[in-house]
């Protein structure tokens, strides 16, 4: 399966952060932004990646990430999408790489603790359709969210007041070819953009959306708040940097003491 990172927009919400760099190039604890939905494919055992950036600092990935050699690639797939047309827009065009085979999707602001191996494995199996991932979260309307009836999701709803479920879309899509011509069929939403959740929606109509629920913490960081949340998580899963500094100084002191 090919994996496709959307990085585009304009990163707003986080103005002035992004008045002079992209959004995905931020930092979160000791990495960009961007490394963490690259290196989430990687594990995952994706190999062919493209990288959809816009804006002003797209020639930054390149001088960034060049082939993608620190993740193991041999080499990595860029385009450039021309304004800020949403998510599913930055998505058709990665139609000519995916070359008619299924697509495992993520947001370039989404970061996960765990792995999506097993669902991509199970996406594998799947004959046609989609998959997504959800995570119940305390904040849904904040997201996607996934009403589910007798095991089976009935419906997503955008950034809805009264959410039906605690349970958000993570930024984690896996598609069918059939996905470009979903989003041939779709209409800008009220905040003028082609949603993803109305692709979803299409194949939830045609019965042939499947889920998992993600292990692990999941957060975005397109805001301040889930920015330093992003950082602090990274941070929490990590050994940390003072205590292996503390290890270093402890195992030279005994080496001189011999
Ligand atoms: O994080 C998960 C959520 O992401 C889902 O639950 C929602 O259903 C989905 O709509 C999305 O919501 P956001 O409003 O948080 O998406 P945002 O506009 O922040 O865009 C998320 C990423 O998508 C962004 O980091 C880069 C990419 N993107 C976004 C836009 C609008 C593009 O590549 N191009 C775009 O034009």
């Amino acid at each position: 399966m090919k994996g496709v990172v959307l990085a585009g927009g304009t990163g707003s919400r986080l103005f002035p952060l992004t008045k002079i760099t992209n959004k995905h190039l931020l930092p979160i604890y000791d990495k960009p932004m961007i490394y963490y939905p690259i290196q989430t494919l990687v594990d995952a055992g994706i190999r062919e990646i493209m990288l959809v950036t816009g804006g002003r600092n797209s020639g930054d990935f390149l001088r960034l990430l060049a082939n993608g050699r620190e993740f193991g690639l041999k080499d990595l797939h860029y385009t450039y999408q021309e304004g800020e047309g949403g998510i599913a827009d930055a998505l058709a065009l990665a139609e000519h790489f995916a070359d008619g085979k299924s697509i495992c999707v993520i947001l370039g602001d989404n970061l996960i603790e765990g792995t999506i191996r097993r669902a991509v494995e199970d996406f594998r199996k799947q004959d046609a359709g989609a998959k997504i991932l959800l995570k119940e979260v305390p904040d849904a309307e904040r997201f996607g969210v996934a009403e589910i009836r007798d095991g089976r999701i009935i419906g997503i709803e955008e950034k809805p007041q009264r959410p039906k479920s605690n349970y958000a879309v993570t930024g984690i899509y896996m598609y069918d070819a059939t996905v470009f011509e979903k989003v041939r069929k779709l209409v800008p939403s009220r905040r003028g953009e082609l949603e993803i959740t109305d692709v979803n929606n299409a194949y939830i109509d045609e019965g042939s959306m499947t889920y998992a629920h993600l292990e692990g913490w999941w957060t975005d960081a397109g805001t301040f708040e889930s920015l330093l949340r992003a950082g602090n998580l990274v941070a929490g899963s990590r050994p940390s940097v003072d205590a292996e500094a503390a290890s270093v100084e402890a195992d030279v002191d005994s080496a001189r003491s011999l």
